[in-house]
């Protein structure tokens, strides 16, 4: 995801204010917290208020009477400012938890919309760091900095009107304390916007070792490789340390003047309260409630500075995100695109050509070729040749970059995704399962499918081992579940293709983990399977080959001969070789087994 980096850090307010579409449905609940939050800043506020009275009414004139009122006012302000407290809390944790789930909701479902062609570049951890703590650090900032920067500075002002009216040349000192906070504001959001995306980024970075590590743990171990990998690991993490340092330190240095500065703030109130008082300017109880108001100011000029930390913060996460919903899918519905229907199964390549996005040559070129309702084309060709390329471009996994290809002579790119992904059915060579149950896994596609379709899936594909799971179809499978040997997850995969039967069937390589004797069994099943249906196989072995009607042979990104099997055998020398170097290996495979 390198393209990310370049992004300028100008718009983060910018993608800030674009989430604030997520805010609307909390409006009246952000409304109640802001006002909760008001309302419990003010009384704690409100509290050296009563003690000037106190001090000025009941204890400078010994009346005690007055005392009980004051008393029973300030116990009142504690209770307000606990209940109120707890009700925004309480108002907090629902609708901001909402809305951050609503935020990583939307998230997935973009990214399950964009193409794989955006997937094959984007860094996993860059994906699960914006999914997971860029958009709880957004949520932390609405849902608790914005309100009080809000109220923060509200009380700010209303204080700072308040000590101007009680005695104006000490007002002033504090209005002129916001000079200094202003400025170190400045230079600090300046620095922080730079030190805070770096952080983010490399924590996606960490993320992305961490899960390569986790997944490719085989190769790691087996080829001994720990250390290096460890190494890299190392690097990124001595990276991240670095950077959160630099974060930390000007975070550090901002937070030393946000406390000094309310300190001399109350040295110099004092010094010159106590002149004012002595030259009667001033009562005592005045001066009282002045310190102690200075002292309660100095917390949310402190907290500012968490405040616009998290503030940035979430800037830079908002960013981050915005990097992924303003990536557009390049493969969608077309404007007017029609179901569909029933294909009877007619698949056209023609004249196809294919360059992955971002690549500099074309993978496919000139490809015609066409298959007939019920016919069974194989795809042959060396490793490298486009083979699974070719089959990705049926059901839109990429669009072609030259040519069309149609289903029942219509564009696949006029019908639309849901429809054409329902009359195709693939199986892919390395198959996929996913963490639930080994059926949630193989109607996956069709979660319609009636228990007596699921049945006959599974013995075309000769899989059925899931009965005797220990649960059965309910079985947990994939990474949170028991773990399947190569053969049992490609037999699931294609049970999983052939389920319903789709119109047409495309199967990269269905095969290649199986054992001899399964792979006998899965091909005169499939055997059955591919009779009625039109499909493209991508094959290696000869035995597979047969099963089909044709066989097209991939040479250099496009079809040099197409035919049937015995025909290419004796025509094609580059057929015979492909072929001969499979078999051979095969009968050492056999060989070895026996
Ligand atoms: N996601 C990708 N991005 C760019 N190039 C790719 C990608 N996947 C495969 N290729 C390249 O495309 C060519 C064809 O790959 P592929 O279709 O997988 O071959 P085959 O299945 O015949 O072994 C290879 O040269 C491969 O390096
Ligand atoms: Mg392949």
């Amino acid at each position: 995801m390198s393209e990310d980096r370049s992004t300028s850090n100008k718009g983060s307010l910018h993608s800030l204010w674009r989430m604030r579409s997520y805010l609307r449905p909390y409006i009246g609940q952000m409304t109640v917290m802001g006002i909760a939050a008001l309302v419990t800043v003010g009384a704690e506020l409100a509290i050296p208020l009563v003690s000037q009275r106190v001090i000025d009414g009941p204890l400078a004139d010994g009346d005690s009477s007055g005392l009980w009122w004051l008393g029973g006012l300030a116990l009142l302000l504690g209770v307000l400012e606990a209940v109120f407290g707890f009700v925004r809390r309480w108002v907090q944790s629902f609708c901001m938890l909402d809305m951050e789930t609503a935020i990583r909701n939307d998230l997935y479902a973009h990214l399950q919309r964009l193409p794989v062609a955006y997937h094959d570049r984007a860094q996993t951890g860059q994906l699960v760091t914006r999914a997971t703590s860029d958009i709880t650090t957004i949520r932390r900032f609405l849902g608790f900095g914005l309100i009080f920067l809000v109220v923060n500075v509200t009380l700010f002002t209303v204080v700072t009107i308040y000590l101007l009216r009680l005695y104006w040349p000490l007002g002033l000192l504090v209005v002129l304390s916001a000079v200094p906070v202003a400025y170190f504001t400045l230079i600090f959001e300046r620095e922080y916007i730079v030190a805070s995306r770096r952080c983010q980024d490399l924590q996606g970075d960490v993320a992305t070792v961490v899960e390569e590590a986790a997944v490719g743990i085989r190769i790691v171990k087996a080829l001994g490789r720990r250390r290096t990998i460890g190494g890299r690991f190392l690097h990124e993490s001595r990276q991240l340390r670095r950077a959160s340092l630099v974060k930390v330190r000007i975070l550090a240095k901002f937070w030393a003047i946000l406390d000094l500065v309310p300190q001399v703030l109350l040295a110099l109130v004092l010094l010159i309260g106590a002149l004012a008082v002595a030259a009667g300017d001033l009562t005592l109880g005045s001066l009282v409630a002045f310190v102690s108001l200075v002292v309660l100011l100095a917390w949310p000029i402190e907290a500012l500075g968490w405040i616009l930390a998290i503030g940035q913060e979430s800037a830079t996460a908002a960013d981050r995100l915005y990097e992924v919903f303003d990536t557009e899918p390049m493969i969608a519905d077309r404007p007017g695109a029609h179901d569909l229907g029933a294909a009877r199964g007619l698949l056209r390549f023609e004249g196809v050509g294919f360059r992955f996005p971002g690549a500099d040559r074309d993978v496919l070129h000139g490809i015609d070729l066409t298959v007939e309702p019920g016919e069974t084309v194989a795809i042959v060709g060396a490793t490298g040749s486009g083979k699974t390329a070719l089959t990705a471009l049926v059901p839109r996994l990429y669009d072609v970059s030259s040519g069309r290809i149609t289903l029942d002579g219509t564009d696949i790119r006029d019908v639309t995704l849901t429809s054409l992904r329902r009359a195709v059915a693939t199986a892919f060579e390395d198959p996929t399962l996913f963490s639930a149950s080994a059926r949630e896994n193989l109607t996956l596609g069709r979660l319609d499918a009636t228990d007596a379709e699921i049945a006959e899936a599974i013995s075309v594909a000769q899989a059925d081992f899931v009965y005797d799971l220990p649960w059965g179809l309910a079985t947990r499978i994939g990474e949170q579940g028991l773990s399947l040997s190569g053969g049992q997850r490609q037999r699931l995969a294609l049970a999983r293709a052939v389920l319903g039967r789709p119109s047409v069937l495309v199967l990269d390589d269905p095969l290649s983990a199986l054992d001899i004797h399964t792979e006998g069994l899965v091909e005169e099943a499939l055997r059955r399977v591919l009779a009625a249906t039109t499909a493209l196989v991508v094959a290696h072995r000869p035995s597979t080959v047969l099963l089909a009607d044709r066989v097209a042979l991939l040479e250099g990104g496009t079809i040099t001969a197409v035919g049937t099997h015995h025909e290419l055998l004796d025509r094609v020398p580059a057929y015979r070789q492909i072929l001969s170097a499979e078999s051979d290996s095969d009968e050492v495979l056999a060989g070895g087994r026996r």
